[in-house]
């Protein structure tokens, strides 16, 4: 298992190390924003899409005092869904991959 195999050591960043500045950056303000309350591991080991996190981070911003203000919420999912992206080994040979199955 994953989770078991590195649980003794840091936990990664957020981003790739591919991750362009403009993601680097997002990521800088989602650490600073999303680490009051726990742990950057939390983050790093949670597998959402797009829009579970979009759902994910309005509930984050609406616990009292989060400090995450509402243009706060575009930011730190430019930096999260990027992840999520990136995570997959390949998009567009998966995508086709897929197509080949859905359309025979
Ligand atoms: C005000 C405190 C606070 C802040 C700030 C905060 N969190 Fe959380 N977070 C919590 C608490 C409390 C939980 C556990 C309870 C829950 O899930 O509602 C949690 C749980 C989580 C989880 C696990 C549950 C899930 O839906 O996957 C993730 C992922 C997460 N937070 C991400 C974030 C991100 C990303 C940010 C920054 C946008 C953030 N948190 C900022 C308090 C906070």
């Amino acid at each position: 298992m994953l989770v078991a195999s590195v649980s003794c050591q840091e936990t990664p960043p957020l981003y790739p190390a591919s991750a362009p500045n403009e993601i680097r950056e997002a990521c800088a303000v989602t650490a600073q924003k999303c680490t009051a309350c726990h742990e950057r591991d939390r983050i790093v080991y949670a597998r959402h899409n797009p829009t579970e996190w979009r759902t994910t981070v309005e509930r984050m911003r609406k616990f009292p005092g989060s400090g995450i203000a509402p243009a706060d919420v575009e930011v730190v999912l430019r930096c999260l869904t990027y992840s999520a992206e990136s995570s997959v080994d390949s998009p567009a040979s998966s995508r086709m991959g897929r197509f080949a199955t859905w359309n025979p």
